[in-house]
């Protein structure tokens, strides 16, 4: 049997990995500045995430969301304290599409409205309403097309009120700074404003952080930069590490009932112990403030780099944008010199969403690399 082939690959075929490197079937050496598109947070193999993992299998793996799991209870009462987001419900699922299709039916019961908000280059997802969220309509089926969702341009204030003024809208969704749309981010007060109507017309706000939330940004979530506190806050990425976990985080203004919302999968041991090691890490070892300090220094290295047009997005979720496209550029990082990198919708737009855990010699790899390329 082959496989289905919706994948454009790289030949390369990494067998290891260690903290910011991965490392291929030959033991060729790679700087992972992609981390596997925003997922490693903490770093490929972390010592504690494999060994909280290995003694979970070895206990208990998996059983069904119909028993007592105090994993759960015990994840839900470390991302409260860590993300400060004080009195959210926490729901627990598989991925991040699946986190934004559980956060928009959660708005479609609570609400009893069915329309969505969303905005241009959007990326939700590819289930059935996070798709139809998502602003590309080479990804939407016919059967995802029956959602209705108006789209308007990040910081289009007046033309999200104009659509929420006809009462039928659920939610507006949206990710504060976009990731695979290009790293675009609006200003404090479209987003405060957007929290604003949707209260004054009794939609619900959810933030989509599948890319940008654990820590990415600096910050737990993005959204925390504009002093917002969204009605649902979606999660997947970097909560795992790589081991397959999602979430929502839910105003305690949203009610639950018996039935509204469930999965066989989502919340299992593994997940949550997985989980719960990215946190233990992101707090011992300070990696938010380390990816300010990052941060810094990658823009510092950044400035005067030729054909460089400008330098988009926060902390270690960072978009540099050329003055020419720039997939033979990563080609040429991968193969020649062992860097990978991220591509957007923006064919100009080199994406660096690196482990947290990146030093300064790491970048300064990069840039080395960058300034004999250009
Ligand atoms: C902002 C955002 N939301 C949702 C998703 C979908 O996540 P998943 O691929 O885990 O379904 C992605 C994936 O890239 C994303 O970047």
């Amino acid at each position: 049997m082959s496989l289905f082939d919706v994948y454009p690959l790289f030949d390369v075929t990494p067998v290891r990995a260690n903290d910011v490197f991965m490392y291929d079937k030959n033991g060729t050496e790679y700087l992972d500045l992609y981390g596997g598109h925003a997922v490693i947070s903490i770093g490929h193999s972390h010592p504690t995430y494999v060994k909280n993992i290995t003694d979970q299998v070895e206990k208990l793996g998996f059983y069904s969301n119909s028993i007592q799991n105090p994993l759960q209870i015990q994840l839900s009462t470390k991302l409260e304290s860590i993300s400060g987001c004080e009195g959210y419900k926490l729901f627990l699922c598989n991925s991040g599409a699946e986190a934004n299709e559980n956060a928009l039916k959660l708005a479609s019961f609570h609400t009893e409205k069915k329309k969505v908000i969303a905005f241009k280059n959007s990326f939700h997802g590819r289930t059935s309403a996070a798709v139809a969220a998502t602003d590309n309509k080479k990804i939407l089926a016919p059967i995802n097309a029956q959602q209705e969702v108006d789209f308007f341009a990040l910081g289009d204030l007046k033309g999200v009120e104009n659509s929420l003024q006809q009462n039928d809208v659920c939610a507006i969704i949206i990710e504060c700074i976009q990731g695979v749309g290009g790293l675009d981010e609006s200003t404090p007060e479209f987003y405060r404003g957007l929290e604003k109507l949707a209260h004054q017309y009794g939609a619900l706000l959810i933030a989509d952080e599948v890319q940008s939330g654990f820590g990415r940004t600096g910050d737990f979530f993005a959204f925390q930069k504009h002093q917002i506190n969204p009605d649902i806050i979606s999660m997947a990425k970097g909560m795992g590490n790589g081991f397959p976990v999602g979430g929502i985080l839910i105003h305690p203004n949203i009610k639950a009932s018996y039935g509204m919302l469930g999965t066989t999968f989502g919340g299992n041991h593994l997940a949550c112990v997985a989980s719960l090691a990215v946190l233990t890490v992101l707090e011992k070892e300070n990696l938010m403030q380390h990816v300010h300090a990052m941060s810094v220094y990658f823009l510092e290295k950044a400035i005067g780099l030729p054909k460089l047009k400008t330098i988009k997005g926060r902390g270690l979720m960072l978009g540099l944008e050329f003055d020419f496209e720039v997939g033979a550029l990563r080609k040429q990082l991968i193969f020649e010199y062992h860097i990978f990198t991220g591509s957007a919708k923006n064919p100009n737009l080199l994406r660096i969403l690196p482990p947290l855990t990146l030093q300064k010699e790491h970048i300064d790899l990069f840039f080395e690399a960058l300034q004999k390329e250009l």
